[in-house]
């Protein structure tokens, strides 16, 4: 089957959170089940600074309305993947992949463009799988418009973050997309009162799917939807959740070249967790105090309660623990992060950015990994720790209430982590009193320890939920 997947990143040519992840491993997960797979994304500045050697298929031009654009599209292939490159400077050659103001704009060009370009590398897909905003018009604009090279394509969206609804004025429709404003007066892309290309995507797309089943069951419920239930509800029959897996070669603690020592959850496990503690410490050039040492590795966000781990990681480091963090993101969350290090120098460290090599180091050389969501459709990060035999501190939440079982709780028979459920300070004290508690009992840090490196979190369960999906409307 020949599957076309259009997301605004993709690992390892640009990432900026969890989407890139997915959009890479469930395809390369998808080519070695012997699905064909191309991967559409926008040809970043970021791409073109790798200097990588890619083939030109052609040039085009993509119509938004009354205004004609050239766009190039550039061919690269990696582990079988092949990418599909879409060149336009005036849009894409910027410092960062998003955050600009006519980001409505340039993602309208991506969508439209996405679809010549297939046409350019004569990849006629059965499938289009769409990733978030950036690409959640494209089902309307296949349902709304006639193109006999699509004729028997079907559609998937997946809704990674439903935060970001790419809201745009209701002129874009007809003015970028060509497309009539009957859609807007008729409610089908209408969102408090402007265009929506989440709910168009919602909408129009053959299925919709998030990435796990806890975050579908939220997504269909008022106060956790973010808006999105009523017209979730009218795909309820069409709306599944996947758990997303991880890249279990890219994360592999036995032959992972980043840490001080390889390990797998045998004998060697104690002795590699204090070596790659050490090295760890090291790299962000702190002590170590006696207490814990708590690893943080995420986009600073709202979203991932970044607020409440600075503030229960204050007492925590104010009673011997060691905090290290790699992210970028909200400028406020990374004042308040320099604040905090200002105060515990020692034994604090921040990398603003992200670091490939550092953040293995603090997968595999924390005793806990925080993860206090507010909110999280999967999250990835909870996973990695787990199969690196660092027990993730969780909010109950979306994706993370379906793959940790935390310490302590009715159901968890076979504790992999430490949870609570309450969004507040106490919640996540709470959660940092077991982890504590498990720390100051090392048999039994290591017997939760050992059970969460042997979970199966490959991608070959979910990639072939998927491959049903498609083969059930292709
Ligand atoms: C988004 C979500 C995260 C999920 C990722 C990949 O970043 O916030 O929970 O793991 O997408 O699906």
């Amino acid at each position: 089957m020949k599957i076309a997947m259009v997301a605004s990143e993709s690992l390892p040519l640009c990432k900026t959170g969890g989407l890139a992840d997915v959009a890479f491993s469930l395809s390369k997960a998808l080519v070695k089940a012997g699905d064909e797979v191309v991967v559409v994304l926008p040809f970043y500045q970021a791409i073109a600074d790798r200097h990588l050697k890619l083939q030109k298929l052609g040039g085009f031009f993509v119509q938004m309305s009354w205004r004609q654009q050239g766009a190039a599209v550039f061919s690269y292939e990696h582990e079988g993947v092949r990418f599909l490159l879409i060149q336009n400077d005036y849009y894409f050659s910027r410092e960062s992949l998003y955050g600009y103001n006519d980001d409505g704009e340039r993602f309208a060009f991506f969508s439209l463009g996405a679809l010549e370009a297939l046409k350019v590398a004569g990849f006629r897909p059965d499938v289009i799988h769409v990733h978030d905003w950036q690409s959640a018009m494209i089902p309307c604009l296949l349902k709304n418009r006639e193109d006999p090279y699509f004729d028997h394509a079907k559609t998937v969206l997946t809704i990674h973050n439903p935060a970001f609804k790419g809201m745009l004025d209701k002129y874009f429709l007809n003015d970028f997309y060509g497309l009539s404003d009957v859609l807007f007066d008729s409610g089908a892309v209408r969102f408090e009162g402007m265009v929506s290309t989440l709910k168009s995507g919602i909408v129009f797309a053959d299925k919709v799917t998030t990435v796990s089943p806890t975050h579908r069951e939220e997504l269909l419920t008022p106060a956790f939807s973010q808006g999105l239930d009523g017209v979730l509800r009218l795909r309820e029959r069409d709306f599944v959740g996947i758990l997303n897996g991880i890249d279990t070669e890219e994360w592999n603690p036995r032959t992972d070249v980043y840490i001080a020592q390889n390990y797998g959850k045998g004998k060697d496990l104690e002795d590699a967790k204090h070596l790659n503690q050490s090295d760890l410490l090291s790299s962000f050039g702190v002590n170590w105090m006696g207490g814990p040492v708590y690893g943080l590795v995420s986009r600073l966000s709202f979203q991932k309660g970044i607020g409440l781990a600075i503030r229960s990681m204050r007492r925590a480091l104010a009673h011997g623990a060691n905090f290290l963090v790699v992210g970028s993101g909200e400028y406020e969350l990374e004042q308040e992060l320099e604040e905090l290090r200002r105060d515990y120098s020692g034994t604090m460290g921040i990398y603003i950015g992200y670091n490939n090599a550092l953040a293995h180091k603090i997968y595999a050389g924390s005793d806990f990994f925080l993860m206090p969501s507010l909110f999280e459709p999967c999250g990835i990060s909870q996973m990695i720790a787990q199969r690196y035999g660092t027990l993730p501190i969780v909010r109950y939440t979306g994706g993370l209430s379906d793959t940790v079982h935390g310490y302590r709780d009715l159901g968890s028979s076979r504790p992999d982590g430490l949870a609570f459920r309450d969004y507040n300070e106490q919640g996540l004290d709470y959660a940092i009193g077991l982890a504590e508690e498990a720390y100051s009992n090392q048999g039994l840090y290591y017997e939760m320890a050992r059970w969460a490196m042997g979970l199966d979190r490959s991608w070959k369960k979910s990639a072939a939920r998927y491959r049903d999906l498609y083969r059930s409307i292709a």
